[in-house]
């Protein structure tokens, strides 16, 4: 049997609710504290408000074996653990920088109820240089020093695939300047055949920005690389396909598009060149990538423009998919709703589709005109545009899609139709780098 240890997960979002549950999938006694009372009695009842495949079962499985339990606020749950999981929003500040103050108010709360020898787990993107601060934060507000250990041990779940990259990780990262403490820690993930790295927690952490900045500039450069593409007859897909043979490039996150969005790449890019500026280093190559990411949005603008007769103007656009990627309902810094919001400023009338976050957008977007039905969207648009990889879309009838339009016109800022097939359709077809 494995060592059943205690758990506390502070946060119910979609990484502190997959963690929650598959530690208690893999034998230990899980409490999740949420400060929203409605959300933990919707969780007590399996209720999961999130798009994450396998978490319902998995969240049934926890109550059902009650290994898994939520309390509400952080105190609550982690009076009885011996190690607290921080699971709670770093959102990014005005000035680009990452706001702990959940994490401050979390690290007091929990203070007066720790346990001596229990261990407090950063999970949330904290700065590099957060773990000491919650060290002394855990001080100042009446843990005794030396009796708590603080380790950082950084996530890296894609949503949409969060519990699979739990339970399948690439490698699990524990930051801890005391060695004893985190073998502890990587001891909790002793049932998962991954590599365990233990090192300090200054470079845990930076391991969780670099590997997000190293993606999103994986993604800026293939973006790059499809905006030359387009001026000299290549086609992206092809030179992806073609760099991706060579394992020191891999084919993954050579996607190109509309640009990178959701809550962590375009946050931790911000978060590391605040860092970098605060230490005085001249990070320009991420500035770049930051850069080349916002004009994506704008290119993808630009070609619904040209294809509506380079006016939007009075023009009625065809939009399908507003999250930020497929298989998700994560609206956060989607690249979709932000060429949403620039096609209704230039005028446009703009009708969307989205199969998991329609209603929502329509109430984030003023003036959004969200259909239920991706042929209902088509209907007298002058362009159709595709902003989310959503397979469904792939499979429609596009003799109906195109006997709707008032002109054929389709802006594939995914790269997901078939360009041949659209044109045999007698579409006007644009892609990205195509
Ligand atoms: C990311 C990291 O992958 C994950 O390891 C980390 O823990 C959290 O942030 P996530 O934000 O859920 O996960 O989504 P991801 O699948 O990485 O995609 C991020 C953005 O990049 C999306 O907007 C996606 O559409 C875009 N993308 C991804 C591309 O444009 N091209 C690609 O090839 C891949």
């Amino acid at each position: 049997m494995p060592l059943l240890s205690s758990i506390a997960v502070i946060g119910g979002g979609y990484v502190g609710l997959t963690t929650a549950a598959c530690f208690a999938h893999l034998g230990h006694d899980v409490v999740c504290g949420d400060n929203d009372a409605e959300k933990v009695r919707s969780l007590s009842k399996g209720e999961v408000p999130v798009l994450e495949e396998g978490l319902p079962d998995l969240v049934a499985q926890g109550l059902a074996s009650r290994r898994l339990r939520f309390v509400l606020g952080a105190a609550a749950a982690a009076s009885t653990a011996e190690f607290v999981f921080l699971c709670v929003p770093t959102p990014q500040g005005a000035n680009g920088a990452a706001d702990l103050s959940i994490v401050e108010d979390v690290a007091r709360e929990i203070a007066p109820v720790l346990h001596a020898g229990s261990v407090v787990v950063n999970k949330s993107t904290v700065p590099i240089g957060s773990t000491q601060l919650v060290e002394r934060l855990l001080t100042e507000a009446g843990a005794m020093p030396g009796t708590i250990g603080v380790a950082s041990n950084p996530e890296f779940l894609r949503e949409g695939s969060a519990v699979r990259d739990f339970l399948e990780p690439h490698r699990v990262v524990i930051g801890c300047q005391e060695t004893e403490v985190a073998v502890r820690v990587s001891e909790l993930y002793r049932d998962l055949r991954a590599p365990i790295l233990v090192t300090d927690a200054a470079s845990a952490e930076m391991i969780k920005y670099a590997s997000n900045a190293f993606l999103a500039t994986k993604i800026s450069f293939i973006n790059a690389i499809a905006n030359l593409c387009e001026s000299v007859h290549a086609d992206v897909r092809e030179v992806a396909l073609g760099m991706g043979y060579d394992p020191r490039i891999g084919f993954e996150f050579l996607h190109a598009g509309p640009g990178y969005g959701g809550s962590c790449f375009p946050k931790d890019v911000q978060a590391l060149l605040y860092t970098a500026d605060s230490v005085d280093y001249d990070f320009e190559l991420l500035r770049s990538v930051h850069d080349v990411n916002q004009r994506q949005h704008d290119r993808i603008v630009a070609k619904i423009a040209a294809a509506a007769g380079d006016t939007l103007e009075g023009a009625t656009i065809a939009v399908w998919g507003l999250t930020f990627k497929a298989n998700t309902d994560d609206l956060r810094d989607s690249p979709a709703l932000a060429i949403a919001r620039r096609l209704l400023e230039g005028g446009a009338r703009v009708r969307a589709y989205d199969p998991a976050a329609g209603e929502r957008a329509a109430q984030i977007v003023a003036g959004l005109d969200v259909v239920a039905d991706p042929y209902d969207a088509c209907v007298d648009a002058d362009v159709l545009t595709v902003l989310t990889e959503w397979d469904e879309l792939r499979w429609l009838d596009f003799e109906r899609v195109g006997g709707q339009m008032r002109t054929r016109h389709i802006v594939d800022a995914r790269n997901l139709l078939d360009p041949a097939a659209m044109r045999q359709k007698s579409f006007v077809y644009d892609g990205v780098g195509r």
